[in-house]
């Protein structure tokens, strides 16, 4: 038997070949058994005569005619189709356009791209959360520039060598930019299919995600008459976000209505099955607000004025978070006062003397995954400066820099200090 990942390094035909023999064109694979039900979750109702050609042309057919046009769909060019897809991992629809087309409107290429600083690509993902995402896509394309001429490679084997591409990433953009038939599953399409299935269980399980990748096989359009797998792909996507809906799914309007186990057992919520949620964590951050001393030259900031006041921003946060941008010094802590205290630590390590924290200038509240933020500002004085890792930044100079949400957030509650 080949493996899943022996099978990705093949050539396309013959992907196709090992997908189809593993699976066939029915519902599941032979070797394929069902997990075991969660006492929990209702029996799983018979459906008469599941065609998958059919659920496949109904789902089509709604498609063509409730698709949003949304910006990455006016145009099937591998590059778009790719910052779209990064971009909308993890982040909602409504989110990600007005980011798409400033991204877009500054790297109108992949060359663009791969030939701009990152610097450049922080800042404008700036507020988009999950940073990794944009450093891995601005060293891809410079990887697709020296390996693959410019061009989104059109094999999986190839764009699964690209960093921050993974089977997701990689089947979304060959199947919309390229029509190559591959399933692309995340969390909205595996709420829809196992809700189809009445299939519970999580993607985190192994015989969970077997039994959904065996059915997005057996749906997904073998031949470009039946439709493209990149229309298949998005509609499945859209019905997640629009109709098979996480709360009150809107069934009497969805295309699949009469093949889907989940509506038929009367409660389609409980597939799949909830995940268990990490809690939620109160944190203490303690931040430092330092203002240009008098006469100090301004530093690697060519925008700012030496008259303006400028603030002290330093790379990253504190626990690894937000490694390339720029904040205010900053230190978590299991208490304020143990906040406080590490970031005095912090900037006396800093800057090889002294510093002490004065009065409190702001609070602010802030949620980073997991992570309720409690954040308290502090004016701070420094016996010396930093010698690396800093930058000065006025507050006008606010938008032109790579600089997190939070601390845009920080220097809008600290405006009456600055003056
Ligand atoms: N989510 C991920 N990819 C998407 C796409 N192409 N359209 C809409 N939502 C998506």
């Amino acid at each position: 038997m080949i493996s899943p990942g022996q099978a990705s390094r093949l050539p396309l035909f013959f992907q196709e070949l090992v997908r189809r023999s593993r699976w066939g064109d029915r519902d599941r694979p032979r070797n394929y058994r069902m997990p075991r039900a969660n006492p929990a979750s209702p029996p799983r109702p018979a459906v008469k005569d599941v065609n998958n050609l059919r659920i496949t042309r109904a789902l089509l057919a709604w498609f063509r005619e409730h698709r949003r046009p949304l910006p990455w769909r006016a145009s099937s060019d591998a590059y778009r189709v790719w910052i779209s897809e990064v971009m909308l991992q993890q982040t909602q629809v409504a989110t990600v356009i007005p980011y798409y087309q400033r991204f877009l409107k500054a790297f109108p290429t992949l060359r663009h791209l791969a030939r701009a600083p990152l610097e450049r690509v922080l800042q404008l993902w700036s507020g988009l959360g999950y940073y990794r995402r944009a450093r891995q896509l601005h060293e891809a394309s410079q990887i697709i520039v020296a390996r693959f001429g410019g061009c989104f490679p059109a094999t999986l084997e190839e764009a699964l060598q690209l960093p921050g591409v993974g089977g997701y990433t990689a089947a979304a953009v060959l199947s919309i930019a390229y029509g190559v038939p591959l399933a692309a599953l995340d969390g909205n399409v595996a709420r829809v299919v196992s809700r189809l299935e009445a299939l519970p269980g999580s993607l985190a399980q192994p015989a969970f995600r077997k039994g959904i990748e065996a059915k997005l096989a057996a749906l997904l359009p073998k031949r470009q008459s039946a439709g493209s797998a990149g229309d298949f792909n998005q509609a499945l996507m859209e019905l997640g976000q629009t109709i098979c809906l996480p709360r009150a799914p809107r069934c009497p309007v969805c295309p699949m209505r009469k093949a889907c186990r989940g509506r038929l057992s009367g409660n389609p919520e409980a597939f799949p099955s909830p995940r268990p949620r990490r809690a939620t964590e109160e944190s203490h951050l303690a931040a430092a607000l330092i203002l240009r001393p008098v006469g100090v030259r301004r530093n690697s900031n060519p925008g700012s004025e030496s008259g303006v006041p400028a603030m002290l921003m330093a790379r990253g946060l504190d626990d690894g978070l937000m490694p390339d941008l720029w904040n205010f010094p900053s230190a978590f802590g299991a208490s304020i006062a143990d906040a406080r205290q590490r970031l005095e630590t912090k900037l006396a390590d800093l800057t090889g003397g002294p510093a002490s924290l004065n009065l409190e200038v702001a609070r602010v509240r802030h949620n980073v995954t997991y992570r309720q933020i409690d954040v308290r500002v502090y004016r701070a004085s420094l016996s010396s400066l930093p010698r690396n890792g800093f930058r000065w930044l006025a507050a006008a100079d606010l938008g032109r820099a790579a600089v997190s949400q939070l601390a845009r957030k920080i220097a809008e509650a600290s405006a009456s200090a600055l003056n």
